[in-house]
């Protein structure tokens, strides 16, 4: 999709939104090796246009926050932020809350709203999809990017102070808003613990699989993970960033297991994910919009296909995935979330509706990453499964790795390739929790930023350069 939206975006959902997000859990053994499976397209010609028209209309969640608090999230910031939102014009004040909550804009909108919220028609915003599956890069919208710059706390915890103000009470004993189970929505700018605060909510919700959370939620596993880009689901075998699930209509929807709708109303909504899956197979990836040096990339081609190609496939003419998953022994990055998925909730999701009573089954147990398509990869900073890496720079050279590191709004380093952003030793002394999560610190559980040694281990440094300036072309 082009770009029919250029957001900045932002997203967030509110504990709600929590909804979203996908599956998780779910077992089984050996998982389907079939990609789009037709006879799940409800006798349905599955249309992409259509999926769009869903994303962008339908609201399917449930309400995070009424329509005329956008304007109105400011009265409830910290001093110095409420003060400049005070004095500022009502476009710049725009500006700053939709900065502040990682939201993009719609493109060509009359709307004012940010993209991934809809109106429900009774006044309420409710959140989608594209709040983490639309994405900004370097200022432009690219729908299907992850959404880099989102939130979700910051977000969830000023709607809270909104209503604590509104009882004429004290906003600002209000603490970081959390999923139930106190679990946060968020840990780092940029990244969601979507994987196990969607589990909580299936866990909660779904009476095939019963309240499977209630009885442990001492023992989540929280980690931030960093949305991957849609337009790879077409290569894929299995989905997420273990290849642990099948590709269906009903593994999109976990998102929209709202605690407050009905059971009916969420199976109704299945038909829609049919377009929505079709609309997301036939996203292409964005071309890298600056210049590249294409006698660099050629060297850097070579180099790639004897080192990074047995695993991330070939790329050009007549393209190949091996869709290979690799043991975490072997990828040394962050290992918690293929242990955040208990083997129980596999089982139970397996058992369930979501996964078609068990014809259409979770792989029981997690070895390890998918080594990712790397289409568009200049568009998908950071990088790795938890969003740890701000550049492919860093990427490609292990001991420069920013040990924490701070985005900025949006700006894109064509150099490095990724996110702008700057490095620091350790997180700087901050006076708030909002401030603190602009950090990304490596140091937090979940949340490491080492492993895949194979640029370092397998190129010398002019490869290095030339795979880099090749990585531009995909
Ligand atoms: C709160 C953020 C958030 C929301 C909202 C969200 N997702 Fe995701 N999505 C993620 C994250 C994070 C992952 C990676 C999870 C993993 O790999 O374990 C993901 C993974 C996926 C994948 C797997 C892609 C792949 O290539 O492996 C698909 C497909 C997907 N989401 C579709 C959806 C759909 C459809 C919706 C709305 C109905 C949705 N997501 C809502 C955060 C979100
Ligand atoms: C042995 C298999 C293997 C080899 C060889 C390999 N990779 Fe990877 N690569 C992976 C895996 C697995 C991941 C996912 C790691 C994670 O997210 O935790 C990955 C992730 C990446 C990512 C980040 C993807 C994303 O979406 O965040 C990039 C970029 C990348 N590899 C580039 C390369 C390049 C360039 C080479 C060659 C110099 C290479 N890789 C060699 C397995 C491999």
């Amino acid at each position: 999709m082009q770009k029919n939206i250029r957001v900045r975006y932002t997203l967030q959902l509110g504990m709600v939104a929590a909804i979203c997000i996908f599956s998780f859990m779910n077992s089984s053994a050996e998982g389907n090796n079939d990609t789009t499976v037709d006879p799940l397209n409800m006798g349905l010609t599955p249309d992409a246009e259509k999926g769009l028209d869903i994303l962008m209309n339908v609201p399917m969640a449930t309400p995070v926050m009424k329509e005329k608090d956008l304007e109105r999230l400011w009265m409830v910031w910290d001093a110095p932020s409420k003060l400049m939102a005070a004095d500022a014009t009502p476009e710049q004040r725009h500006d700053m809350i939709f900065d502040r909550y990682g939201w993009a804009e719609r493109v060509n909108d009359t709307t004012g709203l940010p993209l991934g919220y809809l109106p429900d028609g009774k006044g309420n915003l409710v959140t989608n999809c594209f709040s983490c599956h639309g994405g900004e890069v370097g200022g432009v919208t690219i729908p299907g990017a992850g959404n880099a710059y989102i939130d979700l706390t910051t977000l969830a915890t000023d709607i809270r102070k909104l209503a604590v103000l509104d009882m004429g009470r004290d906003p600002d004993k209000v603490p970081d808003a959390m999923a139930p189970f106190k679990t946060p929505l968020s840990i780092h700018r940029g990244t969601t613990n979507a994987v196990v605060f969607a589990s909580v909510f299936a866990g909660l919700r779904d009476p095939e699989r019963g309240k499977l959370y209630t009885e442990h939620p001492e023992e989540l596993l929280h980690h931030d993970m960093n949305p991957p880009a849609w337009w790879n689901y077409k290569k894929k075998e299995m989905i997420y960033a273990d290849a642990f699930a099948p590709k269906t209509p009903r593994q999109l929807m976990p998102f929209a297991f709202s605690p407050f709708n009905s059971l009916e109303k969420f199976y109704s909504f299945e038909e829609n994910f049919v377009h929505i899956q079709e609309y997301i197979n036939k996203l292409e990836p964005p071309k890298y919009p600056f210049e590249i040096d294409s006698a660099l990339a050629k060297k850097g081609q070579i180099a790639f296909d004897r080192v990074c190609s047995e695993c991330h496939g070939t790329y050009g003419k007549n393209p190949t995935f091996p869709n290979k998953v690799i043991k975490i022994d072997k990828i040394g990055t962050d290992s918690r979330r293929l242990e955040s998925i208990y083997l129980k909730d596999r089982e139970a999701t397996n058992a369930g509706w979501l996964q078609y009573f068990g014809e259409y089954p979770v792989l029981l147990e997690s070895k390890g990453y998918l080594a990712q398509p790397l289409d568009g990869i200049w568009a998908t900073a950071p990088y790795f499964h938890n969003g740890s890496v701000p550049t492919l720079y860093h990427l490609f050279n292990i001991d420069e790795r920013p040990a924490v590191w701070k985005r900025s709004d949006n700006g894109y380093d064509n150099v490095r390739v990724g996110l702008e952003a700057e490095s620091f030793d350790s997180v700087p002394e901050t006076n708030t929790d909002r401030e603190r999560r602009l950090y990304y610190d490596t140091s937090v559980v979940g949340s490491s930023n080492q492993g895949h040694t194979f640029p370092d281990d397998e190129l010398d440094e002019d490869e290095k350069i030339a795979v880099l300036e090749y990585l531009k072309t995909l």
